[in-house]
């Protein structure tokens, strides 16, 4: 597990961000080429342009770049007590627009708390994906902290073009940095986790209440294991504390 001085490395230090907020642009470099880093005191933002979306890599003989034909996607670390009003509200309705009805008030709550991955194009959201801290117990080992994905979506509009990949990719870097493992819930995206080393769990799933611990029989567990050296069965019991809307 990575350090504290490692985090702070890859955390965008730059404060509040605004989804209208400027882009600077590097046309000519593919998302999944190029490689997610920032610098802490920079502007908050890093910058990827897929290739054939981008201007030639010449460009205009006096290097300008056609902006008309510029569609430039970033993504962006925020921790969520940096996250304005602004950027809450464009959240919501992308989570509104890609979620439908399945998603509510609880369980934007539940996004906030830790760190977002924010995927846009030109300063319009398309893609989030976001970590919180939870306290889990594994078997009947002690509760520890892991990892808890919330609130993965892509604007409907511009599903299918590696968006969520990019911002599960990107959300790995964060996670990897502060937790061992981390977890999640889904029903419809199993094979979409899948793809980035998520596995099912197997184990039978339990809720903490005021009144002890009860079975919930939750299906559509999975999990992610940052450290290879953490062996992590996935066939025992896996416990989480209670809270409102979905336990998990
Ligand atoms: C699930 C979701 C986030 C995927 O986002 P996306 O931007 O369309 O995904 P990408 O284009 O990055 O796809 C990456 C890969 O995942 C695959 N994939 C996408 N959705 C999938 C799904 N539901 N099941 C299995 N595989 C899926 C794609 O085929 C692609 O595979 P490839 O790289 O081999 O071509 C998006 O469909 C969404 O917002 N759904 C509604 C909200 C939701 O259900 N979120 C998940 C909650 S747990």
């Amino acid at each position: 597990m990575a350090t504290m001085s490692a985090i702070a490395m890859t955390v965008v230090v730059g404060g509040t961000m605004h989804p209208d907020t400027p882009i600077p642009r590097h046309p000519g470099v593919s998302p999944r080429r190029r490689s997610l880093t920032s610098t802490p005191g920079s502007a908050p933002l890093l910058t990827i342009a897929p290739p054939e979306t981008c201007a030639p890599a010449d460009g205009p003989a006096d290097g300008r770049i056609a902006e008309s034909r510029v569609p430039v996607v970033d993504v962006a670390v925020l921790e969520s007590s940096h996250a304005d009003a602004a950027t809450r509200k464009a959240l919501r309705r992308l989570w509104d627009r890609a979620f439908g009805d399945r998603f509510d008030d609880i369980a934007a709550n539940h996004a906030y708390g830790g760190v977002h991955v924010l995927v846009r194009d030109g300063g319009h959201l398309i893609g989030h994906a976001s970590a919180v801290p939870r306290l889990i117990r594994f078997g009947d080992q002690p509760w520890r902290t892991v990892g808890y994905v919330e609130a993965v979506a892509t604007d409907p509009d511009r599903q299918g073009e590696g968006v969520g990949r990019l911002a599960m990719e990107r959300l790995h870097e964060e996670i990897a940095s502060r937790w061992v493992a981390a977890l999640l819930s889904t029903g419809r995206a199993t094979g979409f986790y899948e793809l980035f080393g998520w596995q099912r769990w197997l184990g039978p799933t339990y809720t903490q209440t005021r009144a002890g611990v009860v079975l919930d029989g939750h299906e559509g567990l999975m999990v992610f294991s940052c450290d290879r050296s953490v062996a992590l069965d996935r066939t025992v019991a896996v416990t989480c504390q209670d809270r409102p809307g979905d336990v998990w």
